[in-house]
C-alpha cells in the first residue's frame, strides 16, 4: 500500500500543523477497516496530545468516528436529550435526572458506562436492582424512549466502533489526556446515540480525572462548541469533585439514594440535591422548554411523584420491578466509623472513598458501601459518626479518608463554571446522521 500520504499526515501533526477532514476520514476508516495498523495511529494520537488539535480537526475526527458505525434516530417530535458526567464518586445524578426530565416532557436517551478506577458507573448502579438489564439493542432502546420517554443503556458495540479501538490504543500509549481526543470520543458517542441536545457535567478536583479548573473548563468549552458545530444544542457545567457528591457511595446504595430522592426523602439543599436540580434545569433548557416553565415543571414532577413513577416505569421496562426497587436496603451488618477527636471535617478523600466502596461491593455484593454521615464542614465531637459502612469491613480505611481539624474549612463552590451558548436555534430538530 502507498502510505506516503499517511507519513506526510503524521509529519504535519508532529510539526504542529493541521490535517484536513478528508485525511481524518481516511485515517479513521483505514484503522477501523484494518488497512492501517496501530503504530501510525498511536503516533498520531501522541502528536495530538502534545501539539493539540484545531477545532476543525476535532469536528472532522468526530464526524469520521460517528460514520464508523450505526447512528440512532428517534421518531419523537421533541428533541431527545442526553447527559454526560466525566465521572465522580457518589455521583448518582443520572439515575435521578433521567426519569425526572422525562416526566417534565423532554425525552432522555442516556448511554452510560461502567465504573472506571475509583469512579462509579451508572450501569453498575442500575444493575443493583434485581432483574434490571442495561444491554438493550438499539431497537429496544429506541422503542423504550418512544414509549416511556427515557432509557439508560450500555453503549452498543455497533455505535462508534472507532472509539473502542482508538480509546484502547490511547490507553496503552499514554495519549488519553488530550482535550481534542477526549471531546471527539465523548461527543461522537452522544451523536451516534441520537442525542439532539447534550448536557456535560465535567468534574474537577481530587476525585475527578480533570485535576485543574483550567483543564476542566477547556474540555467543557471544547465539547459545547463541538456539539453545537455538530448541530446539537449543548451546555456544560464544571462541578467540584473534591469530596463525594452524595451521602451514599456504592452501586446499590446509590440506587437507593436516587430512589429516595425521587420519593422526596432527601434534602434538596444537599450538594447532591443542588447539582441534581442544576443538571435537570440545563437538560430542560437544551431540550427546548421555555425558561419560565423549567422550575415549575421540575418542582411539580418531583413533588407530585411523576419523576418517581417514571423511574419505576424505566425499571420495569428494563426487566426490574417496583417491588424489587422498593425492597432495596443496605447490606447488613453495618458498622460506624467514628471521629477520634472533636473538630471540623476538613476534607474527605474522594478517591479513597470510591476505592473502598468499590472493594466493599466486590467483597459483599451490590448493597454494600459507605454512607457519609458528616460531610466536609460538619463539626463533630469525639465518638460521633463520620460514616457508616454497609458490609462492615474497611473501617480503618474509611476513617483514614477523613481529615479533621480545629479550623472550619472554606466552603468550596459546587459549580465552578457554566458554559452555555445562546446561539442555537430554538425548537429546531437537529439533523440525524
Ligand atoms: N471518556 C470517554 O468516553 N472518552 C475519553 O477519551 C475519555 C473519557
Amino acid at each position: 500500500m502507498d502510505d506516503g500520504w499517511l507519513r506526510r499526515a503524521l509529519a504535519t501533526k508532529r510539526d504542529g500543523g493541521m490535517l484536513d477532514a478528508q485525511t481524518w476520514r481516511r485515517i479513521v476508516a483505514g484503522y477501523v477497516g484494518g488497512a492501517i495498523d496501530d503504530a501510525p495511529v498511536a503516533a498520531l494520537a501522541m502528536a495530538c496530545t502534545i501539539r493539540g488539535m484545531h477545532d476543525d480537526e476535532i469536528l472532522a475526527l468526530t464526524d469520521a468516528m460517528v460514520a464508523s458505525g450505526d447512528v440512532l434516530a428517534f421518531d419523537n417530535a421533541a428533541v431527545v436529550v442526553d447527559k454526560h458526567s466525566s465521572g465522580g464518586v457518589g455521583d448518582t445524578v443520572s439515575l435521578v435526572v433521567v426519569p425526572l426530565v422525562a416526566a417534565c416532557g423532554v425525552p432522555v436517551a442516556k448511554l452510560s458506562g461502567r465504573a472506571l478506577g475509583h469512579t462509579g458507573g451508572t450501569l453498575d448502579k442500575l444493575e443493583a436492582i434485581p432483574g434490571l438489564r442495561t444491554a438493550l439493542s438499539p431497537a429496544a432502546f429506541r422503542a423504550q424512549i418512544e414509549r416511556i420517554g427515557c432509557a439508560i443503556a450500555a453503549q452498543s458495540e455497533r455505535l462508534v466502533p472507532a472509539d473502542k479501538l482508538l480509546y484502547a490504543l490511547r490507553d496503552r500509549t499514554g495519549s488519553v489526556p488530550s482535550v481534542g481526543l477526549i471531546a471527539a470520543s465523548i461527543v461522537s458517542k452522544k451523536i451516534a446515540g441520537g442525542a439532539g441536545a447534550i448536557v456535560f457535567d465535567v468534574k474537577v478536583g481530587g476525585g475527578a480525572f480533570m485535576r485543574t479548573e483550567r483543564e476542566a473548563i477547556e474540555l467543557a468549552t471544547t465539547m459545547v462548541r463541538l456539539a453545537e458545530r455538530s448541530g446539537r444544542r449543548a451546555s456544560a457545567i464544571v462541578t467540584d469533585m473534591d469530596e463525594p457528591l452524595a451521602a451514599n457511595v456504592g452501586t446499590g446504595l446509590e440506587a437507593i439514594e436516587a430512589r429516595d430522592y425521587l420519593r422526596g426523602g432527601a434534602p434538596a439543599d444537599s450538594r447532591f440535591g443542588r447539582l441534581t436540580g442544576i443538571v435537570a434545569q440545563e437538560m430542560l433548557r437544551v431540550g427546548g422548554v421555555p425558561e419560565a416553565e423549567i422550575v415549575p415543571r421540575l418542582t411539580a414532577a418531583l413533588r407530585g411523584g411523576a419523576g418517581y413513577e417514571r423511574f419505576v416505569a424505566l425499571v420495569e421496562a428494563q426487566g426490574g420491578s417496583r417491588g424489587a426497587l422498593e425492597a432495596l436496603a443496605p447490606a447488613a451488618p453495618a458498622s460506624a466509623v467514628s471521629a477520634a477527636a472533636d473538630g471540623y471535617v476538613r476534607a474527605i478523600d474522594a478517591v479513597a472513598i470510591g476505592e473502598a466502596a468499590r472493594d466493599l461491593v466486590a467483597a459483599h455484593g451490590p448493597l454494600a458501601g459507605i454512607r457519609i454521615a458528616a460531610p466536609v464542614g460538619t463539626y463533630v465531637r469525639a465518638g460521633q459518626p463520620l460514616a457508616e459502612i454497609a458490609g462492615a469491613t474497611g473501617v480503618e480505611r474509611v476513617a483514614e479518608a477523613f481529615t479533621l481539624g480545629s479550623v472550619r474549612p472554606a466552603e468550596r463552590s459546587l459549580v465552578v463554571a457554566l458554559i452555555r451558548d445562546a446561539t442555537f436555534a430554538p425548537s429546531s430538530n437537529p439533523p440525524n446522521r
